[in-house]
């Protein structure tokens, strides 16, 4: 098994690379079982759910290759069958429910195993099925899959009940190639939504609106292939700047969309550190007085709830009161047991956690129990006194190229054993 093992107490220095978003990459190369020809994905990162998608495509019959040194996937799917995606494959990871939009999309029939990924309680997909249904597919769901096919699909209007990303891009992947006009309304706002529709609309697709509560497809015929590089990853970027202004340290965070990093941004400074915005990089400065300070979590431009855990890490050693209200996922406070054994003052009432600062953690044996809730206790590992242990580090591993090695550059004492 391996595990992360970090000694903290070191300010990071230097200069951070950011990856290509995960959350865009793990539905814009299911998108590419909608194009005719072959789709150039530049910027993807090295990822295990960009692994588990590469394989879910190849037993597909996709001519797919994924070049990890240029980070550069080529991906032909003209000979996918309209077949069912490998259960074993879809069940690792959450975003593999792109594959329902995409098979009724391109084969007006899909048959998806149900998703994993991270636990946060329950993760219905009632909207995406709403959507489904309105676009003319019969669904049917089981404990194991998910059944939809349509004689023909349709446009149609939907309005999503929950401001849903997965539903919102599930939706657009099977509204692209229907007949007519599909509005989403109440849609997710995220950048990962937008970088889809530009993907898509490379490939020829017709989608307005994107980053808007309102999108607008147009069904076109067909879709061709093309060049398409991935946005870089905000949560990536949000989990150094977090570990910028932990440690006390000064971290040049490059390749950033600041757009995107705004609502970390300004909790950051809202806490005292200094955050210095540049065309296409960030910088962030810790402080020795730092603040406590009021988090809720919320969709796009909110406060990503996929920052949440690093944050928590940092107000734990943050003096006075801090509060976090989780306001996307029932739970996602899995992790703050791990927290608690390194010392940290915290009690979650309901979707709120209440921090109260304490002066340092102390290095232990903790559980990555998810993947932000890993980069959390990692960040917690890189103030902590003494040595902490991470396990269960595959969770990391979906979703963070090359975590330990960057940390590492930046200064971290930290490393990746295998035992
Ligand atoms: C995406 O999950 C991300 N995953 C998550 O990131 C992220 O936490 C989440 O969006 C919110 O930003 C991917 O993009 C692969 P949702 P998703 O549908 O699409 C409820 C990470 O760490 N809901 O926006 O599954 C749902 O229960 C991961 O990178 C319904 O009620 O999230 C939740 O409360 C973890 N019915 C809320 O909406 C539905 O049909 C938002 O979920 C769908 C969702």
């Amino acid at each position: 098994m391996e595990k992360i093992i970090v000694r903290g107490g070191r300010s990071l220095s230097g200069e951070v690379t950011v990856s290509g978003a995960k959350n865009a990459v793990v539905a814009i190369i299911p998108a590419a079982i909608l194009v005719k020809g072959t789709c150039v994905i530049e910027n993807v990162p090295d990822i295990e759910d960009v692994r588990v998608l590469v394989d879910i495509l190849d037993a597909m019959g996709a001519d797919v290759c994924y070049d990890r040194l240029t980070s550069t996937l080529k991906v032909d799917c003209s000979n996918v069958k309209a077949e069912t995606p490998p259960a074993h494959l879809v069940r690792k990871m959450r975003a593999s429910y792109y594959l329902i939009g995409v098979l009724l999309g391109r084969f007006k029939r899909a048959d998806v195993a149900l998703p994993g990924g991270c636990n946060f309680g329950s993760r219905p997909i009632d909207q995406h099925i709403r959507g489904f249904e309105a676009l003319g597919a019969d669904v049917t769901c089981n404990e194991e899959s998910v059944t939809a096919q349509a004689e023909n699909l349709s446009g149609n209007s939907v309005y999503l009940d929950v401001v849903s990303v997965g539903a919102t891009i599930n939706i657009m992947l099977a509204a692209v190639l229907a007949k007519g006009v599909t509005t989403i309304e109440n849609v997710a706002k995220e950048p990962h939504i937008v970088d889809l529709a530009n993907f898509l609309n490379a490939m020829g697709a017709n989608v307005k609106g994107a980053g808007t509560d309102v999108i607008k497809i147009t069904g076109v015929e067909t879709l061709s292939g093309g060049t398409y590089s991935i946005i870089p990853d905000q949560i990536e970027a949000g989990t150094f700047m977090v570990a910028a202004a932990a440690t006390g340290g000064n971290v040049l965070v490059k390749n950033v969309i600041p757009k995107h990093m705004e609502a970390v941004s300004a909790k950051l400074m809202e806490m005292g550190a200094d955050v210095l915005e540049y065309d296409t990089d960030i910088r962030v400065i810790g402080n020795k007085d730092m603040r406590s300070v009021n988090i809720k979590t919320l969709p796009y431009p909110g406060f990503p709830t996929d920052m949440q855990p690093q944050a928590v890490a940092l107000l734990s050693v943050i003096e006075g009161e801090s509060r976090v209200t989780e306001g996307v996922w029932d739970s996602r406070f899995q992790y703050i047991e791990e927290l608690k054994k390194m010392g940290a003052d915290i009690e979650v009432n309901g979707r709120t956690a209440v921090i109260k600062g304490v002066s340092h953690l102390v290095g232990q044996t903790v559980r990555a129990t998810d993947l932000r809730g890993g980069a959390g206790v990692v960040i917690a590992g890189l103030i902590a006194s003494g040595e902490t242990v991470i396990t269960e580090i595959k969770h990391i591993d979906r979703g963070y190229e090359r975590l330990v090695d960057k940390f590492k550059g930046l200064g971290a004492d930290i490393k990746r054993v295998c035992e």
